[in-house]
């Protein structure tokens, strides 16, 4: 031991396990504790039980909140904090008037250090501990980012996104160059400190035979990395896919056929896929990240959660800021329940489906398995929801017949605004 333990006192939830396939996944503790030392939780369970086990340890009183895992966001893109909101635009034309313009405004390295800080800040503001980011198509873009994730200690995922047609000149570049800047970054970053390297074409419509191969290469060359792209989000966008790659069986046979789907590969989106893509999907144990509000901003389509639970596909939740509409899972987790309620044949979720979402689920998506639950032998990646004295949210905290009214209306109202303190690693990163 090189430090002293401390004992959190809190209304905690967590999900150890997955509700999707085991009974009583949520641990829920109204009156909670949890052993931290040097970053790394050492017990948890009722409070009275951990302070006989540890007289000795200070106590950090938490009580009057809720203690949650840190939220771990699997698809967002750092170069479109600034342009939130762009509402009312399918996918391809959001992304030409919309994304690339500001996109292109990263080559700028002062404007993309401080698109870094918007960002973060907007991430860390949210609860999210852990994300993997779409980067920049700038390699001095993405190192910026990796410098503002090391200055803050979030934890993060990220990479050169590379295309070499259909976006605009300027994001365009060549297999040989997505090597080589893609290794330098590597180099630097993957696996130092909290960062690790996630090679990232943008999507099949803009990423060429060439590029996918340079990206396959990466992989093959450097062990442990990461791999995320965008997949069946939108039916203008497949269909031109489909013309793109004539060869292809479907929209996943384009990244299939050029090795980069694996454990270690998350798409997002996947609204409109074959059933030939779930099962190989499952089959190679690959992870769909489902965004929600993004899906119904641009009018992308409900997602088939039911089909991919039925085929055994991982699924994880994404913000996709941009596209989406602001940094909360809470939010997110909101409207998967609303888009599962309304559609047919959806999946009812429960607040504990909600949890797990966008906790456990974005861990074993990333294979973290050091995040997202408070077991003991887990980071202490915390979030405590606390919110202000009057509101809507306190009424209820105050009042809840149990954790899990809490937990669902900290889902149904909660905010950015009710984040009092966030900790990454037994670190504070926001609040005091
Ligand atoms: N597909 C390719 N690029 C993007 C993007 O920036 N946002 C979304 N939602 N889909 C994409
Ligand atoms: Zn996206």
């Amino acid at each position: 031991p090189t430090s002293a333990a401390t004992l959190y006192r809190a209304t905690y939830l967590h999900t150890p396990r997955n509700p999707f396939t085991h009974p009583d996944a949520l641990d829920a503790q109204s009156d909670g504790g949890l052993l931290v030392q040097d970053g790394v939780i050492l017990a948890a369970g009722p409070f009275a039980d951990i302070r006989v086990a540890h007289p000795d340890a200070p106590v950090t009183d938490l009580r009057g909140g809720l203690l949650l895992p840190g939220f771990i966001d699997t698809h967002v893109h750092y170069p479109q904090v600034r342009v939130i909101g762009g509402l009312g635009l399918p996918l391809l034309d959001w992304l030409d008037q919309c994304a690339l313009p500001e996109e292109a405004r990263m080559a700028d390295l002062a404007y993309a250090r401080g698109v870094a800080r918007d960002f973060i800040g907007g991430l860390i503001g949210a609860g999210t501990t852990t994300a993997l980011v779409f980067g920049s198509h700038f390699a001095g873009a993405v190192d910026a980012f990796f410098e503002e994730a090391t200055r803050t200690g979030l934890r993060a995922v990220t990479g050169l996104v590379v295309s070499d047609r259909l976006l605009r000149d300027e994001l365009h570049t060549t297999p040989q160059r997505a090597y080589d800047e893609g290794r330098a970054l590597i180099e630097r970053w993957h696996g130092a400190g909290r960062t690790l390297y996630a090679v990232t074409p943008r999507f099949s419509l803009s990423a060429s035979e060439g590029i996918l191969d340079a990206c396959a290469a990466l992989m093959r060359d450097f062990p442990g990395l990461r791999f995320t792209s965008h997949i069946n989000e939108n039916t203008r966008e497949i269909q031109t896919v489909r013309d793109l790659f004539p060869g292809a069986r479907d929209y996943l046979d384009t990244y299939e056929r050029a090795g980069l789907v694996g454990r270690h590969s998350v798409l997002a989106h996947n609204v409109h896929p074959t059933d030939r893509e779930l099962s190989v999907m499952a089959a190679h144990r690959c992870t769909a990240a489902h965004c929600p509000c993004s899906n119904s901003a641009l009018g992308s389509g409900f997602f088939p959660l039911r089909r991919h639970l039925d085929a055994g596909v991982h699924v994880s939740l994404g913000s996709d800021v941009g596209g989406g509409t602001g940094f909360s899972l809470l939010k997110e987790g909101l409207q998967a329940h609303f888009m599962q309620n309304l559609m047919p044949g959806g999946v009812p979720l429960s607040p504990a489906h909600l949890l797990y979402l966008a906790t456990l689920a974005g861990a074993e998506a990333l294979d973290l398995p050091h995040t997202g639950s408070f077991e003991p032998g887990r980071a202490f990646d915390a979030v405590h929801l606390r919110p202000a004295p009057g509101t809507p949210l306190d009424a209820v905290f105050r009042h809840a017949a149990s954790p899990e009214r809490a937990l669902a209306a900290a889902f149904a109202t909660g905010t950015p605004a009710d984040v009092a303190r966030v900790w990454i690693g037994g670190d504070t990163v926001l609040g005091d």
